[in-house]
C-alpha cells in the first residue's frame, strides 16, 4: 500500500495524517503521518498509550476535527466534515440534553427518511436490547453514565451507518452489560457490512471483537504495528475466550502496546 493512495476497497483510509491543535507557542502535535487502511466490512481496533492520539484520530475520521495534513477518506470519497454515512459514539457519550431518551434513539433513523412505523419499531427494539425500557420518556440528565452510553450506543447502532467509529464505547459499563453490548455490536457488524473502527484500552475487547488491531506509538501518534485476527467469530463467547488464537493475538497485541506505554511514560518522566 502506498503511504497516500487507498486501495479500491479501503472503507477507511488515513494517508500520512499529522494534526497539530492550538497556535503558536503552546502547539500539541497530537499526530504525525499516521496511516491507517480499514478495508470495507472489517472490524477494526485501535489501541495505544493514552493521549497518543486516538481520539482525534478518530474525530478526524468522523469530520469533526480537520487534519493539519494528509489524506483523509471514508468510502473512497474525502471527509470534508460530518455525514450520515459515519456514526460516531464519543467518549463522552454526548446526547442530545433537550432530547428524551426514545427521540435520541429515533434521531438517526429519522434523519434517513425511516417512516413513523419504522421509527416507533426502532425505539421499541432498541429500548429492549439495551436494557432501558420505561426510560423512553426521559431525559439523559436523569440517567446514570451506564445508561447515557447505552442511549448513545442505540442511537447509532439504530440507523446501521455504513461506517462506525466508536470511542471506548463500553467504558462506563459493568463487565456483564458491557459484554451483552459487545456481542450485541459483533452480531449487527456481521449482519450489516458495514465498516468499523474501534478505539479502546481493553485489549481483551480488541482480541474478541476485530479482524485487525492497530497499535498507535506515544505521541505524535503513528501506527507503529498491525494485528490480522485468525479467530472465527462466528464462534460463541466461550469458545473464542478459551481459544489459542485469542491468546496469542491479546498476548502479541499486550507486548507491542507494552512497549508503546513504557516508551511514553519515560518520555513523561524525561519531561518533568
Ligand atoms: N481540542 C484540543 N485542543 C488542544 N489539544 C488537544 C485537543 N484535543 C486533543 N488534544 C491533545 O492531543 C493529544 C491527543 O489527545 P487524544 O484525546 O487524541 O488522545 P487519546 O489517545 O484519545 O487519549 P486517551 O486514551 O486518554 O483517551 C493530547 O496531548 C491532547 O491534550
Ligand atoms: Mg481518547
Amino acid at each position: 500500500m502506498q503511504a497516500l493512495t487507498p486501495s479500491q476497497d479501503a472503507g477507511i483510509f488515513l494517508g500520512e495524517v499529522s494534526k497539530t491543535f492550538g497556535n503558536g507557542s503552546q502547539n500539541v502535535l497530537a499526530l504525525h503521518k499516521a496511516t491507517l487502511e480499514v478495508r470495507r466490512g472489517r472490524f477494526a481496533s485501535l489501541v495505544g498509550p493514552s493521549g497518543c492520539g486516538k481520539s482525534t484520530l478518530l474525530y478526524i475520521l468522523g469530520g469533526f476535527e480537520s487534519a493539519s495534513s494528509g489524506v483523509v477518506q471514508a468510502l473512497g470519497k474525502p471527509v470534508t466534515g460530518p455525514g450520515i454515512d459515519r456514526g460516531v459514539v464519543f467518549q463522552e457519550y454526548a446526547l442530545f440534553p433537550w432530547l428524551t431518551v426514545a427521540q435520541n434513539i429515533a434521531y438517526g433513523i429519522k434523519s434517513k427518511g425511516a417512516s413513523r412505523d419504522e421509527v416507533s419499531d426502532t425505539i421499541q427494539r432498541y429500548l429492549k436490547l439495551m436494557h432501558l425500557e420505561g426510560f423512553g420518556a426521559r431525559y439523559p440528565r436523569e440517567l446514570s453514565g451506564g445508561m447515557r452510553q447505552r442511549v448513545a450506543l442505540a442511537r447509532t447502532f439504530a440507523y446501521q451507518p455504513d461506517i462506525l467509529l466508536l470511542d471506548e464505547p463500553f467504558g462506563a459499563l459493568d463487565s456483564q452489560t458491557r459484554e451483552l453490548m459487545q456481542d450485541e455490536l459483533l452480531r449487527m457488524w456481521q449482519s450489516s457490512g458495514m465498516t468499523v473502527l474501534m478505539v479502546t484500552h481493553d485489549l481483551h475487547e480488541a482480541a474478541y471483537l476485530s479482524d485487525d488491531i492497530y497499535v498507535m506509538s506515544k505521541r505524535p501518534g503513528q501506527i507503529v504495528a498491525h494485528y490480522a485476527s485468525t479467530i472465527d467469530h462466528t464462534l460463541e463467547r466461550e469458545q473464542i475466550m478459551l481459544s489459542p488464537e485469542f491468546t496469542e493475538l491479546h498476548n502479541r497485541v499486550w507486548l507491542s502496546v507494552r512497549e508503546q506505554v513504557k516508551a511514553s511514560l519515560s518520555a513523561s518522566g524525561a519531561q518533568a
